[in-house]
């Protein structure tokens, strides 16, 4: 087993049974505070809730908000938290915490400081006392998005992408999709859910929409109030599901993990003849990974970005490998050209 991050440790060293209680557990690594605690863990992230259940966490609670009630300690490990999330959920603390109730936490002091009156740093954590009323949320920005003659307002908040306006590289996915009414619609890691919105109000799709993050999922609902918003690691809680359009701008991780199980359980949980859209910017990797899947794709790059598109073809047994798609856009002109050009053959 690998050592907790040095954040947690920093927390669990801190713990001791004569702390006030109850007590909270806010995102420590795999749920290791609420392990010795007893208490409930809680987090933004599916994939951190999971984790901490299947190492044994008493009780899971997978939200960006803190359970109602009053708490003697809570424990926020900071490390994995978007830095605007993590002020708030300090914030959310000082709310929580009784009279005589004490914050452990790695956030930042100058997160902390504002709602204590008593912080001091032990080690890497710091112990902070005597909460003060806590203060205003920061209204969370509301931002117009324009696309195809229409605007959609949507709420974004911090924490959750794309926080302050349509990111370009969904907006030229938007722009390579060819939507068509009814079709089964995913948009798989929706975060505000734009897409969402988008594929159900213009083009009548029947959207599914899919994060990890809490937070996004609760937007999503509230910007795509026709689409069916639900917590998914990729696809896994989604077997069974058939969908005619997959569109994503997936997170980006040095590892691909999270790329490749949206490649796979897409290439699984498209109909045939479906397609997936990608959005990404260094492309190399994605597009060898859905080639290989999928037999070929088409691409369009511009400003930086490369849309991905590939379509769901059945294998039949016994059958040729097909084609690779053309590759661009410029690729696919300079072929046509050459083509042109070339001096036709004599029957
Ligand atoms: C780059 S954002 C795209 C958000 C939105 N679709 C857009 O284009 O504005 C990627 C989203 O994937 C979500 N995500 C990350 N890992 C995930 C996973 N394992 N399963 C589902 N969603 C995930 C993130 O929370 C984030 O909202």
């Amino acid at each position: 087993m690998t050592a907790p991050p040095r954040s947690t440790q920093a927390l669990v060293s801190r713990f001791s049974a004569g702390l006030p209680r109850p007590m909270l557990d806010v995102a420590s690594h795999l749920g290791a505070v609420a392990h010795a605690a007893g208490c409930t863990f809680v987090d933004n992230d599916l994939t951190a809730c999971t984790a901490a259940r299947a190492a044994g966490a008493p009780a899971v609670v997978h939200s960006d908000v803190l359970p109602e009630g009053v708490f003697g300690t809570i424990f926020f490990d900071a490390r994995t938290y978007d830095p605007g999330l993590a002020a708030e959920t300090v914030m959310q603390a000082a709310a929580r915490l009784a009279p005589d109730g004490v914050l452990i936490t790695t956030a930042r002091r100058a997160d902390v400081a504002p709602f204590f009156s008593d912080v001091t740093a032990e080690g890497e954590a710091l112990v902070a006392r005597a909460a003060a009323a806590a203060g205003d949320v920061p209204p969370w920005p509301v931002y117009d998005v324009a696309f195809g003659g229409q605007v959609y307002q949507i709420q974004s908040a911090p924490g959750v992408f794309s926080p302050r306006g349509l990111d370009e590289g969904t907006r030229l996915m938007l722009g390579q999709i060819q939507p068509r009414a009814g079709a089964r619609f995913l948009d798989l890691g929706c975060g505000t859910g734009v897409v969402s919105r988008i594929a159900s109000d213009a083009w009548g799709c029947e959207v599914t929409a899919v994060d990890v993050s809490a937070r996004a999922l609760r937007l999503a609902a509230g910007n795509a109030p026709a689409a069916r918003v639900v917590a998914s690691d990729g696809l896994a809680a989604l077997s069974g599901g058939r969908f005619d359009i997959i569109a994503s701008n997936p997170p980006y991780h040095t590892d691909f993990g999270v790329a490749r199980t949206f490649i796979e359980g897409a290439h699984r949980q498209l109909a045939s003849g479906g397609t997936l859209y990608l959005v990404v910017k260094r492309a190399d990797w994605y597009v060898r990974k859905v080639r290989d899947l999928f037999g070929g794709c088409r691409l369009t790059e511009e400003q930086g970005y490369t849309v991905i598109a590939a379509e769901k073809r059945e294998s039949r047994p016994g059958a040729a490998t097909p084609a690779p798609a053309p590759t661009t856009r410029k690729h696919a002109k300079r072929q046509a050209a050459a083509t042109a050009a070339r001096p036709k053959r004599r029957k």
